[in-house]
């Protein structure tokens, strides 16, 4: 291995620091104890994006809870809101359950409303959301999710979870890409 090529060239800037991240977990799992800690919840991890968090905000939960996991895409729009492809289904049995969506970031907000509808339509006891990064101004539906962790401005982030281009999940923290990396994308 040549160990000269770093994913960590291609940020801009640190936005939310390993340790803010620690903090906004702990914060979010002090939160999700408060409610669901005698709920036995289902908590649903949405694919790829959350697969550090979820791994993170679990092991900061010492209540009953089990887990699945969701792989899901909206294709709406303004016409056409709050369709959903999902890819991979949860395999456990909602019935009578309280589901908790974890997501790493609500952006348009069109994935986890979809999602929420698709899930309330099982019989489910309840559905929360919890993400961890929120950017309200990209917001293109009425949708708030119930827990966040840390609201972030109008920026396309990678790290910790989250990618672009399949790339850059594997950052610890959260950074702003270099814009001359996604210049030609609309993300
Ligand atoms: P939505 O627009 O709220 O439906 O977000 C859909 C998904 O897009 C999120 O769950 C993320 O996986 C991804 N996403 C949104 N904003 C960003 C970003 O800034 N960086 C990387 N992925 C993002
Ligand atoms: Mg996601």
């Amino acid at each position: 291995m040549s160990g000269s090529r770093s994913i960590r060239d291609d940020i801009e800037t640190v936005l939310v620091t390993q340790q803010q991240i620690d903090d906004a977990v702990g914060d979010l799992a002090s939160r999700l104890t408060e409610v669901f800690a005698d709920r036995n919840p289902i908590l649903i991890g949405a694919l790829k994006g959350a697969f550090i968090f979820f791994a993170d905000l679990v092991r900061r939960l010492d209540f009953p809870l089990e887990i699945d996991f969701v792989v899901a895409r909206s294709y709406g729009n303004s016409t056409v809101p709050g369709c959903i492809d999902i890819t991979t289904d949860v395999s456990c049995d909602l019935t009578g359950r309280h589901v908790v969506v974890i997501d790493d970031i609500v952006d348009t907000g069109q994935t986890l409303k979809a999602l929420v509808a698709v899930l309330e339509e099982r019989d489910v006891a309840s559905v929360h959301t919890c993400c961890l990064l929120d950017k309200p101004e990209r917001r293109r539906c009425d949708f708030q999710p119930d827990y966040v962790g840390i609201v972030i401005p109008d920026y396309f982030v990678v790290g910790y979870g989250l990618d672009f281009s399949g790339h850059h999940r594997n950052l610890p923290f959260v950074g702003v890409l270099r814009p001359e990396l996604y210049s030609s994308s609309d993300q």
